[in-house]
């Protein structure tokens, strides 16, 4: 487990690592693909995000873009995973950049395989993991600029603890580094209480200042949408 991308190590590569930003660009990539969009497209530089889109007509394309919390002026939607209805985003291709969500995923794009999880597709990423069985596995959280977040760690606990129960390992026999215990006593610790725990979190905090307590509501499900994205070309993430 790495807590941010920049304290990702950048003279290796794993066999499949997974990128989490539970508030919220990863649940909104998951609930986007189970809602039916054709795939995501991620960037951390929005003038690139509206270059590379222009190429696709107005139906077939949604530009989301957020900065701080905050939705991006003149972009379709902001990074709620409440705008991603059927209706909206079906057979549509979603180009998105937000402040630390889709920087994890470029950070990690040249891993073997590349996928996002959040606490609302944790079931489908772990099965996907335990039919895999990568030798190497990342799981990369967002943060915020650099610094370390509650709710990806929790949410890199969840996926970590899920694992381990499923391979009846003694937990001092599951490698990895200290991050790993340590996630999987932050989420075993609030996995009944998630949304609180998003209240002491200070990307919580920003969003609850925002008004989106719904938007927190729905992030702190767990297992809710069984659906895998995965990396098909680097940046473009399909179920
Ligand atoms: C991010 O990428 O930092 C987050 O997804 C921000 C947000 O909540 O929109």
């Amino acid at each position: 487990i790495y807590h941010t991308p920049e304290l990702t190590p950048e003279d290796k590569v794993p066999d499949c690592a997974i990128a989490v930003d539970v508030l919220r660009a990863t649940t909104t990539i998951a609930t986007v693909l189970a809602a039916g969009a054709e795939a995501v497209q991620v960037f951390s530089d929005l003038d690139q995000l509206i270059q590379v889109s222009e190429a696709w007509s107005a139906e077939k394309r949604l530009r989301a873009g957020e900065r701080g919390g905050a939705k991006v002026a003149g972009f379709d939607m902001g990074n709620s995973p409440l705008d991603c209805t059927p209706e909206r985003v079906q057979g549509r291709r979603l180009f998105i950049s937000t402040t630390n969500g889709t920087r994890a995923l470029q950070r990690v794009q040249h891993a073997a395989a590349v996928t996002a999880a959040a606490f609302i597709n944790r079931a489908a990423v772990v099965k996907y993991i335990m039919t895999q069985q990568p030798e190497v596995l990342w799981i990369v959280g967002s943060g915020w600029e650099g610094s370390f977040s509650l709710e990806d760690t929790a949410c890199a606990g969840a996926i970590a603890h899920s694992i381990w129960q499923q391979t009846e390992l003694p937990l001092a026999e599951l490698a990895g580094n200290d991050e790993v215990m340590g996630a999987i006593a932050l989420y075993t610790q609030w996995q009944n209480n998630l949304l609180e725990l998003f209240h002491h979190a200070s990307h919580g905090k920003r969003l609850l200042r925002l008004d989106c307590y719904e938007d927190l509501k729905y992030c702190a499900q767990t297992d809710i949408v069984d659906v895998l994205p995965l990396q098909k070309e680097p940046g473009v993430l399909k179920v």
